[in-house]
């Protein structure tokens, strides 16, 4: 900006989201000096009128690096105090802006996979067991299930095959229609729709932010087959209700375990409560395979019936016998190979996240207008990510406008789901009114919470969230 703009053209200008500076230059385009948050702050506090211009608070005083000088030289010049470095051609004019997100980027999600991830895959590669037969397979399976206390466990190529091959093994198809919550990902609606039934849209709880029994008793009809609660950013389902629903009218229960390994309703783990459980390990989720699922069953007929659709619908006794059109839904040793690892690392990952997830709150929850993750006091939420609302009247920016401020430092977030009900892909399907969905899909936002994220990290995305708000309400209350 030139040295003429007043201190009302650099806030607006800061408030557009230009990370955090204003570069103020002369005439000829050099650099004069800088503005950030920080220099507006102590020029409101000193009473500087709002159209004095730039040379009255800005600081001449910055540090700068080189055209042309290698990159990592001109990042080491950013250190606790210089958090913005212009960057200046031989004639002293500004081409390029270094900031801590240079220096410092931090995921949403971070696969960890420094255990015996790399010894088990090279394992298949030099056995040449890479596809869908070999030892992983059956270990890691066994694995799962000892996790879940017993019954099966079925290894599959996603989460959502997952999904697909149980409603199927089920039964459900045309005509049919199946109860899933508004607030998920598509996949959970995608499958229903595959198998050749109908979705019902119906609400959440306020609480849970999972599927509300009440609306969805009050979805059922005569056609009404199945229900998929999800689990939903790893906070477990209030399930009694909703198996006393499904008992009252026959219904089926698939649990959508995609996000929630380890989660807890009541002491009894997510997957072990419906008839099915179906889980996702995709690249950011618990655990991951890279791309895979399991489902899990109590129910050993229809753990035959789901071995026998993930396999072309093959009997079990007699090869290349169809007894069913079935799919091809396995998943390969190569991936087995990567669960068996991350299995053993389970415990681990999930108390680093309660750790992440204490250390989250011990600052957030002292932030008005913010509020912490869904936790009903039955559940044992694996914060598969860390989710909090904004109350954007309280805080006085919008969600996007936060997340927008986090990405400049370096910081990844992710806004939660949209409802499902009114995407063009769901028009054939029935939707009820979901006025918490559509509350929470507008205020939602997930903080980074990997496997691989420390204590230091979460540290930081406190520090820069608090920075955030603080400047954007002091600019905000002297710009009203
Ligand atoms: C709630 C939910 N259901 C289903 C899925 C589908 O899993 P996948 O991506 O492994 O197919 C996901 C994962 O992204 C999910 O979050």
């Amino acid at each position: 900006m030139p040295l003429s703009a007043s201190l009302r053209q650099v806030m607006t200008r800061l408030n557009e989201g230009v990370g955090g500076v204003v570069l103020v230059v002369d005439a000829a385009g050099t650099l004069q000096g800088v503005v950030t948050d920080g220099d507006i702050r102590r020029a409101i506090i000193a009473g500087t009128a709002f159209e004095a211009p730039a040379d009255a608070f800005m600081s001449r005083q910055f540090t700068a690096g080189r055209a042309g000088a290698e990159p990592t030289a001109n990042l080491a010049l950013l250190n606790a105090r210089v958090r913005h470095l212009p960057i200046l051609d031989a004639g002293g004019r500004p081409v390029d802006l270094l900031t801590w997100a240079d220096l410092w980027k931090m995921p949403l999600v971070q696969p960890s996979l420094g255990g015996n991830e790399a010894k088990y895959v090279n394992d298949c590669l030099t056995t040449g067991w890479i596809s869908s037969q070999g030892a992983y397979i059956d270990r890691f399976q066994s694995a799962f299930a000892a996790y879940m206390g017993g019954g099966e466990a079925l290894c599959c190529s996603s989460g959502t095959t997952a999904l697909h091959l149980a409603l199927a093994a089920l039964g459900i198809g045309p005509g049919d229609e199946v109860i899933v919550p508004d607030f998920t990902f598509g996949a959970t609606a995608n499958v229903v729709i595959h198998a050749g039934a109908t979705p019902v849209f119906v609400d959440v709880d306020p609480v849970t932010w999972t599927m509300s029994p009440a609306a969805a008793a009050a979805a059922v009809t005569p056609r009404t087959k199945a229900i998929i609660p999800v689990h939903l950013y790893g906070h477990p389902c209030d399930m009694d209700p909703l198996l006393a629903l499904a008992e009252r009218h026959n219904l089926k229960v698939v649990e959508d375990c995609a996000e929630a390994l380890g989660a807890e309703y009541k002491g009894r783990k997510v997957g072990t409560i419906g008839d099915v459980g179906c889980f996702s390990f995709f690249a950011n989720k618990i655990i991951t395979t890279g791309e895979g699922g399991m489902v899990t069953t109590g129910d050993k007929d229809l753990a035959a019936i789901m071995a026998r659709l993930r396999d072309h619908g093959m009997a079990k006794d007699r090869r290349y016998w169809h007894l069913e059109a079935g799919f091809n839904y396995r998943m390969t040793n190569l991936q087995a190979a990567l669960g068996l690892a991350q299995m053993e690392a389970l415990d681990k990952f999930l108390a680093r996240r309660a750790d992440l997830v204490a250390r989250y709150d011990r600052t957030l929850a002292k932030i008005q207008g913010m509020t912490l993750p869904p936790r009903a006091p039955w559940a044992r939420n694996v914060h598969w990510l860390y989710t909090i609302t904004i109350d954007e009247a309280v805080l006085g920016l919008t969600r996007d406008l936060l997340a927008e401020k986090l990405k400049e430092r370096g910081i990844e977030t992710r806004p939660v789901f949209f409802p499902l009900h009114p995407q063009p892909a769901y028009r054939n399907a029935v939707a009820h009114p979901c006025p918490v969905t559509e509350d929470l899909a507008r205020r939602g936002l997930s903080l980074p919470t990997g496997n691989e994220m420390t204590i230091e990290d979460a540290s930081k995305v406190c520090e820069a969230l608090t920075s955030v708000l603080h400047s954007h309400l002091v600019t905000l209350m002297r710009g009203a």
